[in-house]
């Protein structure tokens, strides 16, 4: 088969075409003829070589993918050959043919094209454990959400809207801040131009947000701190502005704050199959109604994956970056 691999750590240039043998399901898991990849941060990282595959993953980048069921391994239930799926795989999804285990395999909601499933399962799995598992976010309170226009910020404000909550959206441009207010968000914050903690501050009446969903780190988390609501709970899922911080712990202390975070590639499968039965049950169905939908920003050629990871490293997008593969 035809894949991309990372010919050596560096630059978008790095990513090359090259053959590959077609992988064999092993038990418990699926062998996907791979329509459509979503390109994610974290495979920029990869790339670099700040972010390698963990033991047993392929060395090839991609952690989602849409396509069809192409072979089974032993002992697979509920999926048969040909069923059209997307999936959160451990690694490889820039080829032809990518394998995963079962638990992460999910049918195409009804309504979506190959390129917006494929662009679904890394964002949506992530937000929901960080929003709504680690975050507990409940149904009236207000979330703050860093990178609002990113893949994760995009799925992350349309789907803390569809479950009640208010929506606050940090970008670096008037443009991404309308783009989130369009998904739904309440108020779109240019960072550039407005102080955030300040303005949520004033839109929350004083009293501060609930939950934030932050991938910045670095000095965002003291700010953070300073406009979260009494026992609010504050989650790191990446820390581009930097992971090392001093901090004055005294709000944690008096407005009961949980400081916590958790990154989705090194979970167990079975943690990954739990995140995937919720996500089944609550969320294809808001998928299915419309009222959710991910935001294609724009698609690539699969060999052209250098060009998509140019454009995610320029920040300009808004939504997800989708490498499309020959059905
Ligand atoms: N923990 C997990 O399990 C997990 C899983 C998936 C992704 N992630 C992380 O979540 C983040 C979003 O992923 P994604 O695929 O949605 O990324 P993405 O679409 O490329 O978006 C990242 C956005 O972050 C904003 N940003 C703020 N500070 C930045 C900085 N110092 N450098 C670069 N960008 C900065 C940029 O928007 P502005 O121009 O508006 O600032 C950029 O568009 C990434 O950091 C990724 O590593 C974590």
């Amino acid at each position: 088969m035809t894949a991309i691999e990372i010919s050596a750590p560096g630059g978008p240039d790095v990513l090359r075409p090259t053959t590959r043998p077609v992988p064999q399901p092993g038990p418990g898991e699926v062998l996907i003829r791979v329509e459509a990849a979503g390109v994610n941060r974290p495979d920029v990282l990869q790339r670099q070589g700040a972010y390698p595959p963990p033991p047993g993953a392929s060395d090839l980048p991609g952690l989602e993918v849409a396509g069809e069921v192409a072979a089974l391994g032993a002992d697979v239930t509920g999926f048969s050959v040909g069923d059209k799926v997307c999936a959160l795989v451990p690694g490889g999804g820039y080829a032809e043919y990518c394998v995963t285990p079962s638990p992460q395999v999910l049918p195409i909601p009804k309504g979506l094209s190959m390129v917006e499933a494929g662009g679904v399962p890394e964002t949506f799995f992530t937000v929901w454990t960080n929003v709504f598992d680690r975050g507990r976010l409940a149904d009236g309170e207000s979330l703050l959400i860093h990178g609002g226009s990113s893949g994760i910020g995009t799925t992350a404000i349309q789907l803390a809207k569809a479950f009640g909550a208010k929506v606050f959206a940090t970008a670096g441009s008037a443009d991404k801040c309308a783009a989130c207010e369009r998904l739904g968000a309440d108020r779109g914050i240019n960072y550039k131009t407005e102080d955030y903690a300040e303005v949520v501050k004033e839109l929350t009446g004083g009293k501060g947000v609930d939950v934030v969903l932050d991938m910045v780190g670095g000095d965002y988390i003291q700010r953070d701190i300073g406009c979260m609501a009494p026992d609010g709970r504050h989650v790191n899922i990446a820390f581009l502005g930097g992971a090392k911080v001093t901090l004055n712990m005294t709000p944690v202390m008096i407005k009961r704050l949980t400081l916590t975070g958790s990154t989705l590639r090194p979970r167990t499968v079975a943690d990954k199959g739990k995140i995937a039965d919720a996500l089944r049950a609550k969320v294809w169905p808001l998928i299915e109604a419309g009222k959710v939908k991910p935001l294609i920003h724009q698609t690539f050629p699969f060999r052209e994956a250098a060009a998509a990871h140019a454009l995610m490293e320029t920040s300009s997008h808004i939504g997800k970056i989708v490498l499309t593969l020959d059905a």
